[in-house]
């Protein structure tokens, strides 16, 4: 098992990507904190994972609330008796066309998109040093590396996350300390449901821009977050891992395929 004896913390797990990477480190052996501001699900989740035999237990947390993150970190510590990797992954945001957002929406995106990703990542390196070591992996996103149309405070966070996990990560190289950022693309989850059912039309252009035709789904992301946060990846670290069907590798250009051979 890849993550035996380690205990890991992942918030927004009642959901999605946090969710499959919950119940893909319990599989590997992780004792899980399942920490979520949704207390059914998260508790579901954790009841899932140890009903098939894993160490899992829910925490609410309300990543908008520092107290909350303060008592996350101190419960995950207190059950365990230790925290070895920290997995930011809760979504917060404030969406619509960026010159159009409130100072009020800004500040509340910024607040549950960045700062609640740097205050848990302060609260677990701190944990992290008395221990000798650690890992942290922030789900930032390919809306971190370049733009989109109409969603608000989402691509200057995850830009920033991607930035803030390349500075904890060369602070703390020497103290065995690894963080990583993962970047997915479009993947298969409730906020993309949700905007298919405002528009039902948004989402054959998403997987056509994608350049293998389909979204992702969360085991897909689950699995490259368990190389990053296990010590497979001892090397790897300050990385923007990018997982995302090719989305970020495409310029944006319309195929010319066709149009250029022969010359031009
Ligand atoms: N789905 C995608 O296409 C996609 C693409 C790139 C990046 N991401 C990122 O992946 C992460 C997970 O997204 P997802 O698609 O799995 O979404 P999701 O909605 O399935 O899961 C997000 C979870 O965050 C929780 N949450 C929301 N507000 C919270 C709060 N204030 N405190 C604590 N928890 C809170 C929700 O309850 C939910 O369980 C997010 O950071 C998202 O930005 C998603």
């Amino acid at each position: 098992m890849r993550l035996a004896d380690k205990v890991a913390l992942v918030t927004g797990a009642a959901s999605g990507i946090g969710e499959a990477s919950a119940r893909t480190y319990a599989r590997e052996g992780a004792k899980v904190v399942v920490a979520d501001v949704n207390a059914e699900g998260g508790e579901r989740v954790a009841e899932e994972i140890r009903r098939a035999n894993g160490a899992a237990e829910f925490v609410h947390v309300d990543v908008l609330d520092t107290g909350s993150i303060e008592r996350m970190i101190a419960f995950a510590i207190e059950k365990y008796g230790r925290l070895d990797i920290l997995h930011n992954n809760a979504q917060v945001t404030s969406g619509g066309r960026i010159g159009d957002l409130t100072l009020d929406a800004w500040r509340r995106g910024i607040e549950g998109g960045l700062t609640s990703y740097w205050y848990a990542s302060k609260l677990a390196v701190e944990q992290f040093l008395k221990q000798g070591g650690g890992t942290i992996l922030n789900t930032a996103s390919v809306s971190g590396l370049a733009g989109d149309f109409g969603l608000g405070t989402y691509n200057p966070t995850k830009a920033a996350v991607v930035n803030m996990s390349r500075v904890f990560a060369i602070e703390y190289a020497r103290k065995n300390i690894r963080c990583n950022a993962l970047c997915p693309g479009p993947i298969g989850t409730p906020p993309l449901a949700a905007m298919a059912e405002r528009a039902p039309t948004v989402i054959d252009p998403i997987k056509e821009a994608i350049p293998t035709g389909r979204l992702g789904t969360p085991q897909e992301m689950a699995n490259v977050a368990l190389f990053l946060v296990s010590d497979e990846a001892s090397f790897v670290t300050g990385a923007a891992y990018v997982a995302d069907g090719g989305l970020y590798a495409h310029s944006g250009m319309p195929s010319l395929t066709g149009i250029t051979a022969g010359g031009w």
